[in-house]
């Protein structure tokens, strides 16, 4: 597989220019939690994830070749128009990670602007948007090097580099409901890449809306690739693992019949098994806040009073991401606005397309 995504052609090289590309974030159902040891962004189990398409990182790439042939990268980070000397590292070592891949990057001086559509400071991971906004620009560069390049292809190795940058950003290379980590009962699911979920899905499920409850604006304590790591001391990593293989399989259904009330104690289930994961590692963590908590009791209070279809998910923080379905938006955004606003410091909102 290796090999597949690499190119030994001679590049006819366009000494200058520039490439823009925009990428979604993606909130996962399935979560990705846990990676292989001794492998570079191989995933303990299969994840899946919704494109959040109104919430997303623009990112241009400058290029310039160099005069002289030389071994090392060379890459300046603007975000928002300020230089970011801090970004660096991460992106240093994504490009160490991608070289073989991609040779060409040596070859060149680069500078990186990119801008998120959503506040910076809202505790959203822009790592899954950035790092596959970076990932997309690099096959646009590679596009333009090698002419024969397919479609197909370019967006298989974007998600193959963007996983290198951060494993969930392999997801955000494609809309809609999007699969990385090989399960047996998905057709084509692989841990190298990620593809776009290959079964029926009934149409409730292509209409959801994500309204992100921002409880928490700073950054994590404990990052999500150090809580990654924590999984190799976990007590309950293999119970973990089996129970994300039975839950995607159960999904594999959900989505196929349409069932909101399971898709909703599915999702419900899977966010909660992560930060019980995160709570029982050694050191543990709590990601949650009291506000979150008064949230997700919130939640459920009404959906027992309403029956409307609404259902959390959280990632690996304290922020709530509401999923539910575009007709009962009315309905829902009352009950955000009067009862849980006053919980959040921000409200972002985004279809799932
Ligand atoms: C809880 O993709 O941020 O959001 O590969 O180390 O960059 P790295 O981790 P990252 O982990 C995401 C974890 C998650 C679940 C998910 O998105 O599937």
């Amino acid at each position: 597989m290796k090999k597949f995504f690499y190119r030994k052609q001679k590049y006819s090289i366009d000494p200058n220019g520039v490439v823009t590309k925009k990428s979604f974030s993606n909130i996962a159902l399935i979560k990705y939690w846990g990676k292989k040891k001794n492998k570079i962004q191989i995933p303990l189990n299969s994840s899946i994830s919704y494109s959040l398409v109104d919430v997303y990182t623009v990112t241009r790439l400058i290029y310039h070749l160099k005069k002289r042939k030389e071994r090392n990268f060379s890459v300046r980070v603007f975000f928002s128009g300020k230089e970011k000397i801090s970004f660096i590292p991460k992106i240093l070592e994504f490009f160490h990670r991608i070289s073989f891949y991609c040779s060409y990057l040596r070859d060149f001086n680069f500078v990186i602007e990119t801008e998120n559509t959503f506040p910076h400071s809202s505790g959203i991971a822009s790592s899954a948007s950035s790092m596959s906004a970076l990932a997309l620009c690099i096959m646009e560069i590679e596009k333009k090097l090698v002419s024969s390049l397919k479609e197909d292809f370019f967006l298989k190795k974007a998600s193959f580099l963007a996983r290198l940058g951060s494993g969930s950003a392999c997801r955000s290379i494609y809309p809609g409901l999007v699969v990385w980590g090989g399960h047996k009962s998905i057709k084509g699911s692989n841990n190298l890449y990620a593809i776009p979920y290959p079964y029926q899905v009934h149409p409730i499920f292509t209409k959801m809306v994500d309204t992100i409850l921002v409880i928490d604006e700073d950054p994590k304590e404990i990052s999500s690739s150090k809580g990654h790591q924590l999984m190799n001391y976990n007590p309950y990593a293999k119970e973990r693992l089996k129970c994300a293989n039975k839950n995607m399989e159960r999904l594999i259904s959900i989505l196929k019949v349409g069932d909101l009330q399971d898709f909703g104690e599915l999702i419900e289930h899977e966010a909660l098994s992560l930060h019980a994961m995160i709570m029982t590692s050694h050191p543990y963590f709590l990601w949650m806040k009291p506000n979150t908590l008064n949230v997700l009791y919130k939640v459920w209070d009404f959906r027992k009073q309403s029956r409307k279809n609404i259902y959390f998910t959280l990632d690996a923080g304290a922020n709530v991401h509401l999923l539910y379905p575009i007709q009962e938006k009315k309905f829902i955004m009352k009950l955000i606005y009067n009862d849980l606003f006053s919980y959040c410091k921000k409200i972002i909102e985004s279809f799932c397309i």
